[in-house]
């Protein structure tokens, strides 16, 4: 039996994503790359230090003024965003030049100049020094040398992306890949109805990702929320309707059940408006010719990935966005958001609270078995991951992180 007929794919498909489409190995992917201290700080070194990280959304800030900051535990800064009075996003370490305390300390809000409150430093929203205290009492001083230190920063439709590379080796655009032009028509401008949460892990941010990079476990730990929407009695494992990578973007394209009749209060919610799952006749070819790439009645959306931590997954009327945050080799931080138009009326209202607590629950039971996983991880009892041909996304992930930061160390040693 070739691998083709095994997997079930139509005529035609390709025998294996992980082999024949992704080019990846198939060879158990080693624990330790979860567990190790030592290779947590050659990620931080050449990889967190130096990639694009997605750190918010333009709506967060729409005031000349507005900032927010971001907490990078891992390479241990604090990055201000901060929209400044020409209204372009700029993004600078929040670290005074005087003698290094945290300028701002808040973690949001709205300031007209950025005050340090330990000896009054001043600085513009472009981060230039503005004004120092009893400035002649310093040694050849010239405040022009003495501004915020930058961070790289760049927007993509609406995606605040920062880069701790002061010199980034690739462009935010390049880095993006397919994504880049694939969703340029997609309006995530026109979703700013939000709902937030966030989480702090007691796992390695890999094993988080790789929980959201496969669709293997819907029909078990969504059994008791969303699994039938995935699966039905013809097609009881959800396999992807196509997975592709280009440089830095990964993309998984999720079968949905076409016949899934949803319980009579869901029934409800999805009949008044724009919920997660509801789709509409016709809407598809409204949809971007990136999305849905099948044209499938089979397609529930699309898991989009930007290495390392970035995840959105785009429905036809709404996003989550998902952001796995390193802090150590077992810790993380999580959020998770969704994004829907603003609600018209009462009813769409409603719609859309059942499917943010939809939402919520489901990404609880997937957050179940992260912290099992982390706490037995280095006992020793196995020493490898298995990822089917259905998990390459995960695979992936792993492949991409040993690229850079070097191969994980030899478990046992
Ligand atoms: S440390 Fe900021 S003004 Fe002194
Ligand atoms: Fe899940």
């Amino acid at each position: 039996m070739t691998k083709y007929e095994k997997v079930g794919k139509s005529a035609g498909h390709p025998a294996s994503w992980t082999v024949d489409v992704l080019g990846l190995d198939t060879a158990p992917v080693p624990v330790t790359g979860c567990t190790s201290p030592e290779y947590f700080q050659k990620e931080v070194e050449h990889i967190f230090k130096k990639v694009w990280f997605c750190v918010g959304r333009e709506e967060e800030i729409p005031n000349p003024g507005d900032y927010f900051i971001w907490d990078f535990k891992a390479i241990k800064a604090s990055i201000i965003i901060v929209r400044g009075k020409d209204r372009k996003v700029r993004a600078f370490h929040n670290v005074c030049s005087h003698r290094c305390n945290k300028v701002t300390w808040s973690d949001r809000g709205n300031l007209q100049r950025l005050y340090c409150q330990f000896h009054g430093w001043t600085y513009g929203l472009d981060g230039q020094l503005l004004n120092v205290p009893d400035e002649k009492e310093f040694f050849n001083f010239n405040k022009a040398d003495h501004a915020l230190t930058p961070v790289s920063a760049d927007v993509w439709k609406g995606f605040i992306f920062i880069n701790a590379d002061p010199n980034p080796k690739e462009t935010l655009p390049q880095y993006l890949g397919h994504f880049y032009e694939g969703l340029s028509q997609f309006p995530f401008e026109e979703m700013t109805h939000c709902y937030a949460w966030r989480l702090n892990l007691n796992c390695n941010y890999k094993i988080i990702k790789d929980a959201f990079s496969e669709i293997y476990h819907v029909p078990f730990i969504h059994v008791l929320s969303v699994a039938k929407a995935f699966v039905n009695q013809e097609r009881r494992m959800p396999h992807v309707l196509k997975m592709d990578i280009d440089n830095h973007s990964l993309r998984l394209s999720m079968y949905g059940n076409p016949k899934h009749v949803p319980p009579p209060g869901t029934g409800i919610a999805y009949k008044h408006g724009t919920s997660v799952v509801k789709r509409n006749e016709g809407d598809d070819d409204k949809l971007p010719p990136f999305m849905n790439p099948t044209r499938t009645d089979s397609w529930a959306g699309d898991l989009m990935q930007v290495f390392p931590s970035f995840h959105f997954t785009v429905f036809q009327n709404s996003y989550i966005y998902l952001n796995y945050i390193p802090v150590a080799e077992d810790k993380c931080e999580w959020e998770l958001r969704l994004y829907l138009r603003p609600p018209r009326n009462a009813s769409e209202r409603f719609s859309q609270e059942y499917a943010a607590i939809e939402l919520r629950d489901s990404i609880l039971e997937d957050s179940r078995t992260v912290e099992y996983t982390q706490s037995v991880l280095s006992s020793g009892a196995k020493t490898h991951f298995h990822f089917s041909d259905q998990e390459a996304l995960a695979r992936a992930h792993h492949l991409m992180t040993q690229a850079m930061a070097g191969p994980y160390p030899e478990p046992g040693k």
